[in-house]
């Protein structure tokens, strides 16, 4: 039977309360697994620092949406001071005993953003991260925040999962390109090359964007991997 009362979720509700429901859905997810996605690295990891000619270690990188912190640890491997927030913290984040508290944040990604001193990293890295339940307006402000606290030669690398992927368009749509798959899942934003291109704000140029088909077996998933600069710098 239907309720009364509309079911308010995906863009029907301000930006805190789909935090909220984020946080809800993901740290369920990571309770049930907190390798969700693994314990390596991602590939978007190896093809970032290729194409952008491998960042010098010793540079700061924050990574948004690190969920158990696979690609942190990689950096972290390298040699970078890595930094990074996911909103479901907690249990994804035992898995990184060695990152003091202030580099590993358990929050909404674009306060983490706000904190961060302008022009202060070096590479601003997420993967699979930017298709949770943001509105374009949303995007537009993350996209801000990342170049703001970027300096100018640092970078902005970033995978998405597309409009050509086989799970775009399932669930309700609560707006564009956005479809919310409660019960069996969460709001997803897909994107095109066409609104990557949009959202970029003018301090940054593209360096390299290739499409791919990833991920296993019965769950192929159509990425868009983007590497973008920084104005200005050596
Ligand atoms: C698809 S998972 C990817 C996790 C990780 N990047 C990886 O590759 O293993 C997306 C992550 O974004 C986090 N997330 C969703 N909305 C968020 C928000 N507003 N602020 C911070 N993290 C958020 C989720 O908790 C989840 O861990």
């Amino acid at each position: 039977m239907e309720s009364a009362v509309p079911h308010q979720s995906g863009h029907d509700e301000g930006r805190s309360a789909r935090t909220h429901r984020q946080r809800e859905y993901w740290s369920g997810r990571y309770a049930e697994d907190p390798n969700l996605f693994g314990e390596s690295e991602s590939a978007l990891a190896h093809w970032g620092l290729k194409a952008v000619g491998n960042v010098p270690p010793g540079g700061t990188l924050i990574e948004l949406g690190c969920g158990n912190g696979r690609d942190l640890r990689y950096f972290q491997s390298l040699g970078y001071q890595v930094r990074g927030v996911d909103c479901a913290g907690d249990v994804p984040f035992r898995q990184l005993p060695h990152l003091q508290p202030l580099d590993i944040q358990c929050r909404d990604a674009l306060e983490f953003l706000q904190q961060q001193g302008s022009s202060s990293v070096d590479v601003v890295y997420s993967n699979l991260f930017y298709n949770m339940d943001f509105t374009e307006e949303d995007h537009r402000e993350l996209f801000r925040e990342a170049a703001r606290v970027l300096r100018p030669g640092g970078f902005h690398l970033y995978s998405v999962r597309t409009v050509k992927d086989r799970w775009y368009g399932r669930g309700r749509k609560v707006g564009e390109d956005t479809y919310d798959s409660t019960p069996d899942g969460t709001t997803m934003h897909f994107f095109s090359s066409e609104y990557a291109r949009r959202l970029r704000p003018d301090e940054l140029t593209l360096v390299q964007e290739e499409e791919f088909e990833k991920g296993k077996g019965d769950f192929p998933i159509q990425v868009l991997y983007i590497a973008e600069r920084k104005r200005g710098g050596p």
